[in-house]
């Protein structure tokens, strides 16, 4: 049981908190690369600032305060010209730096007066990788943005899924280092709610969580299962500070403000061996919606649908001066304590856990995942299908398993990347 003030150090997220200055050193996913592609310029609100961001036309990204200097306008309004972004109020032109370029009454009036050198816009860096675009809060110098291993990997079809979660981030990321709750809140509600009667899926006999550089590992042993099988040999990752890693894709919890958690899910499938070679133009990007509008009620159908009804369900921020932990929350207690000494840590100025700044080692940075042979090299689509029931995640999944909401242009475009039919039947193979 936590004190109320360990609970608000925990969650709160805004700047000069202490995980607020945590999390401003890491980069953080916003959006995708496509979505600028479509519209130049989004709204965001990130770690509890009003932002927006934008791609000007010769192709820089900014992100910049949702409010110009000038009196106030609301920037994600304005227009994108070939270098910045143009307050739709006076025309104001601001660059991704946060010069002001462009001030047209003030340079007609006062030619000389130069008052555009005087005023600047709070600004923050952007860079795309991996179909995303990340953002940097914190002080410079910006560390690298991380090449994870699945960035690099060739013939995948990949999508990204945002959806909007009203809670606080903290809760979500819990989740991250918390394998038993894969057995009841997925596997067991799921046969509850299609009344499948009989056995339950299969119980955790065991579990294990270890620290590493890039966060801790979970492992755990199933019934039927045992030490030498690969989800305790080499486990699941959650990844620091604010992400869960399963090995084929990535679950981002980031911060909207403290009490709102923005979503970002990265899905990698392997084409069949007989589909390659493969490459994507563009990564496509959907809103997944966690509401069912009908009855106002979550919805439950997909796997991390599931994971918002928990989450929303502790509350908008959980009161963890009310809990009650026991042995499956042992991960969970071990980060908390990590992340809030690492919190201190930035306080006192020092470098907090997992930052990369050598470029050379950032190439591709190796994680713990389970069949890296399949997703690197693939297999026969027949093999894929029928080999891999002791590693959950990796079969040829015919229908995505994670979210509600797929459009139907993903959906046709993932069938014809796998060479399966257009029309097919629902195979769920969640992993967690
Ligand atoms: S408020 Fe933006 S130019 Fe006037
Ligand atoms: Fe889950």
């Amino acid at each position: 049981m936590l004190s109320e003030e360990q609970n608000r150090a925990l969650t709160e997220v805004g700047a000069g908190t202490p995980m607020g200055e945590l999390l401003r050193r890491y980069w953080m996913p916003i959006a995708a690369v496509a979505e600028l592609d479509d519209h130049p310029t989004k709204p965001v609100r990130l770690l509890g600032e009003d932002l927006v961001l934008f791609k000007d036309q010769a192709g820089t990204y900014g992100l910049v305060d949702r409010h110009c200097p000038h009196r106030r306008a609301d920037l994600s309004y304005g227009w994108v010209e070939s270098c910045g972004l143009r307050c739709h109020y006076h025309g104001w032109l601001w660059d991704h730096t946060g010069r002001c370029l462009q001030q047209p009454f003030e340079e007609t009036a006062h030619p000389d007066a130069r008052f555009k050198d005087r005023v600047r816009i709070k600004a923050y860096a952007v860079e795309a990788k991996a179909g995303l675009l990340w953002a940097y809060l914190g002080p410079p110098p910006a560390p690298l943005v991380p090449t994870w291993e699945p960035f690099t990997w060739q013939n995948g079809f990949v999508q990204i899924v945002f959806s909007e979660v009203p809670c606080n981030w903290f809760q979500c990321q819990e989740n991250s280092i918390d394998p038993v709750h894969f057995e009841w809140l997925h596997a067991n509600w799921s046969r509850a709610m299609s009344r499948i009667d009989g056995d339950r899926s299969p119980m955790h006999l065991k579990i294990g969580f270890e620290e590493f550089e890039h966060g801790f590992i979970y492992r755990r042993v199933l019934e039927g299962q045992s030490e030498q099988d690969e989800l305790w040999t080499i486990g699941r990752c959650c990844l620091w500070p604010n992400c869960l890693f399963t090995g084929g894709h990535f679950e981002w919890r980031v911060p909207i403000d403290d009490s709102n958690m923005l979503s970002v899910g990265w899905f990698f499938d392997r084409v069949p061996n007989d589909m390659e070679p493969f490459k994507q133009d563009r990564i496509p990007y959907w809103v997944s919606p966690i509401k069912d509008a009908l009855t106002d009620r979550w919805i439950t159908s997909h796997v991390m649908n599931q994971d918002f009804v928990a989450w929303v369900g502790q509350g908008t921020v959980a009161d963890r001066t009310q809990e009650h932990l026991g042995e499956s929350d042992r991960g969970v207690i071990m980060m908390r304590k990590r992340i809030l000494e690492d919190a201190e840590r930035v306080a006192r100025g020092t470098e907090p856990k997992g930052i990369i700044r050598d470029s050379e080692k950032n190439r591709c940075i190796r994680l713990p995942i389970i069949g890296r042979d399949f997703f690197v090299n693939g297999s026969s689509r027949v093999e894929s299908e029928t080999s891999r029931q002791r590693t959950p995640g990796l079969l040829l999944r015919k229908e995505f398993p994670f979210l509600t909401g797929q459009p139907e242009e993903v959906r046709a475009a993932y069938r014809r990347a796998m060479g399966l039919p257009e029309h097919g039947v629902d195979a769920r193979s969640p992993a967690g």
